[in-house]
């Protein structure tokens, strides 16, 4: 599969991530379908494209006739068949378990023609194990892309032990068709931006525990101090409290380094439900808002 051939992409999930990579291609000109598992998740996926790029139509950075046309690309589905007919690549974001994502590729593995990429939006979970569920392994990558997908510039393109030069390459091409950076990372726990980036908002979950300071001020610290555009707890909040977490489980299982524990704090919160924004609470209250 070359560059020019590659029309039609398949994006699987509509979760945050699953509708920012679905509007990111389709802002590209590809014709997107995005599947997610109920009618519910697969229309608030569209929410979730909707409802930013209808604040820069009221702000008057674009116009309206552009959002319906970035919307009119992309075909929203409940069925797995539907999702992949006709698709030249295909990018996976769905739940972040090792189980649910070796189901949908052993699934679409044999939905798909062989010369089909699979490519996981996976945040750190085992490229080559996933790979290892299909019949492809030499055309199948991660390729993690940053929240929000649209806006950042990042993508991680991660090689798994079988992927072939000519999947990394296919990989780096489209990454820049889709107007974003690329960065090549060996296979392991966290990547780059993971591997530094949980770790330190980990770390600000010790801080709070141990009352060094308040989370506002943790926060102004890490943006005042260093530029940062979002101090880690509100990052955290960000990106969804189990989604740290759960990458603070594999970097400590993979390494087994007391570095990597996840703090009780963190834990806590998870347990409690305070995912962040999502939910309307993390570390900071949102219900008011
Ligand atoms: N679609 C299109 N445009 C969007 C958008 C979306 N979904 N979300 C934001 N934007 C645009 C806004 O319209 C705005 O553009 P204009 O100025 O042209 O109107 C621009 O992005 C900036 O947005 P805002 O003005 O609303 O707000 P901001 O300046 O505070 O920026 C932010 C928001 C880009 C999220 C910024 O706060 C930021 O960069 N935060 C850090 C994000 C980050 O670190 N992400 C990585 C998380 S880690 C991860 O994702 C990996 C993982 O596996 C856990």
């Amino acid at each position: 599969m070359k560059l020019e051939e590659i029309e039609r992409i398949c994006v699987l999930g509509a979760g945050t991530m699953g509708a920012g990579i679905a509007q990111t291609c389709s802002q590209a000109g590809y014709q997107v379908t995005m599947r997610d598992l109920t009618e519910e998740f697969v229309e608030s996926g569209f929410e979730r494209i909707r409802v930013p790029l209808e604040r820069r139509v009221r702000r008057g950075k674009m116009a309206q006739e552009d959002v319906d046309e970035i919307i009119s690309h992309i075909r929203g589905t409940t069925s797995l068949e539907e999702a992949v007919r006709g698709a030249d690549f295909v990018i996976e974001a769905v739940f972040e378990e090792m189980g649910v994502k070796k189901e949908v590729y052993q699934e679409i593995d044999q939905l798909c023609p062989p010369e089909v990429v699979f490519a996981s939006n996976t945040s750190s979970l085992s490229v080559t194990e996933m790979a290892s569920a299909t019949s492809r392994p030499d055309r199948f990558l991660g390729m993690h892309f940053f929240n929000p997908a649209p806006v950042m510039k990042l993508i991680e393109l991660i090689k798994g032990s079988e992927t072939s030069d000519e999947t990394m390459a296919l990989a780096r091409d489209l990454s820049f068709r889709l107007g974003k950076e690329p960065v090549v990372v060996k296979e392991s726990a966290g990547f780059v931006v993971n591997r530094l980036l949980v770790p330190m908002m980990n770390e600000a979950f010790n801080l709070l525990m141990e009352g060094v300071a308040t989370a506002e001020d943790i926060d102004k610290a890490m943006k005042l101090g260093t530029n940062m555009p979002m101090g880690p707890f509100e990052l955290a909040d960000f990106t969804g409290l189990d989604v740290g977490l759960a990458v603070m489980e594999v970097l400590y299982e993979e390494t087994g380094d007391p570095r990597f524990r996840p703090s009780p704090l963190l834990r806590q919160y998870v347990r409690a439900k305070r995912l962040g924004r999502k939910v309307g609470r993390g570390v900071y209250d949102y219900r008011g808002d």
